[in-house]
């Protein structure tokens, strides 16, 4: 069993909510534990350009509560080079670097998981992604902050939709999964809501439409995640807007401000618990591995796994919740 001296820290792809509290608990579980702790700047764009600098637990006092990483964070192309990824492990081996938290979603559990392989470094990966789409946790760091700045945003698109009797196509992130619209959609009261997991019957919805309209809905929020396969909430617009030319309908797509703000509670907590078991994971001799919490407790997740499978509780039935509820 391979027990790590010196630890790195990077946080990799889309920033989250959550991403310093994860930093902080990495930093300061680590020094605890007598090690010593580096952080690379902007992900494995940084690792290949030697930014590396120590850190000690004041270089993480007062993040825990603030938005983006203090680390940046990059998706690097370079990385799918070899040749980089040997200039970058070179790096990590001058300062004797013989573990390696990756904070980040999909991509950079996979450069981690290369890393390992063609070098022999220990690597383990945190779940930083708001979009909630990764195997091996229940929940990722930074999706319930994402969450709850999507509901406060619909709630104040409501005031609008509700004052000018509208019909209000709200576009949110998740290119690849449905978890921010479909929670979102739940909490904000959307009427519908379109996520990339399930196929939709257009026709079904406008009948319900139809029959809502005749009776006393003046105004709706349909909620629609950006990797639907309408192609987003301009395109779904438009296919009413064909049917209906009267309807008065706005689009609004929230974009980038669901990645920032001040991490929540939650996200607070399951990054800081997340930290320490990567730091402790390490510790142990466990590596090529993603940390995770599933019913409260920490999990280990190999790469393979987390990489390749699917986070598998989309919850479905959530769907025809919002269907019942919004007649
Ligand atoms: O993976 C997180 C995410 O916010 C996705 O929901 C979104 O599609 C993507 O990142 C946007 O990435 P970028 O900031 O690079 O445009």
């Amino acid at each position: 069993m391979k027990k790590v001296k010196k630890i790195a820290i990077m946080t990799s792809g889309g920033d989250a909510p959550g991403m310093n509290a994860n930093i902080r608990a990495v930093v300061r579980t680590s020094i605890f534990h007598h090690l010593e702790v580096f952080g690379i700047e902007s992900g494995f764009e940084g690792l290949i350009d030697n930014h590396i600098k120590p850190l000690d637990h004041s270089s993480v006092s007062n993040i825990i509560q603030r938005g983006g990483t203090m680390l940046k964070t990059s998706r690097s192309k370079r990385f799918m080079e070899k040749t980089y990824r040997e200039t970058a492990f070179n790096n990590l081996k001058k300062l004797g670097i013989d573990g390696l938290v990756v904070c980040g979603g999909n991509g950079s559990y996979t450069g981690a998981k290369i890393l390992n392989e063609e070098f022999g470094i220990s690597v383990v990966g945190t779940p930083g992604t708001i979009d909630n789409d990764l195997f091996g946790t229940d929940f990722t760091i930074g999706y319930d902050t994402a969450l709850n700045t999507v509901v406060d945003a619909v709630d104040k698109i409501r005031d609008t939709a509700s004052s000018h009797n509208r019909m209000f196509f709200v576009e949110v992130m998740g290119r690849d999964a449905g978890f921010i619209a479909l929670n979102s959609g739940i909490a904000s009261g959307a009427e519908a809501i379109f996520i990339p997991e399930q196929t939709k019957d257009y026709e079904k919805f406008v009948k319900r439409f139809e029959k809502n309209k005749r009776d006393t809905k003046l105004f709706s929020i349909i909620m629609i995640a950006e990797g639907d396969e309408s192609g987003g909430a301009f395109k779904v617009a438009e296919m009413f807007k064909e049917k209906y030319p009267d309807l008065e309908t706005r689009v609004s797509i929230l974009g980038h401000m669901q990645r920032g703000g001040n991490p929540s509670c939650r996200d607070r907590v399951l990054a800081s618990k997340l930290g320490a078991g990567a730091v402790e994971a390490l510790l142990e001799g466990k590596t090529n591995i993603a940390i995770g919490e599933i019913n409260g407790k920490i999990s280990y997740t190999e790469f393979e796994k987390a990489i390749k499978m699917q986070h598998n509780s989309i919850g479905k039935d959530l769907l025809n919740l919002a269907k019942v509820l919004s007649i």
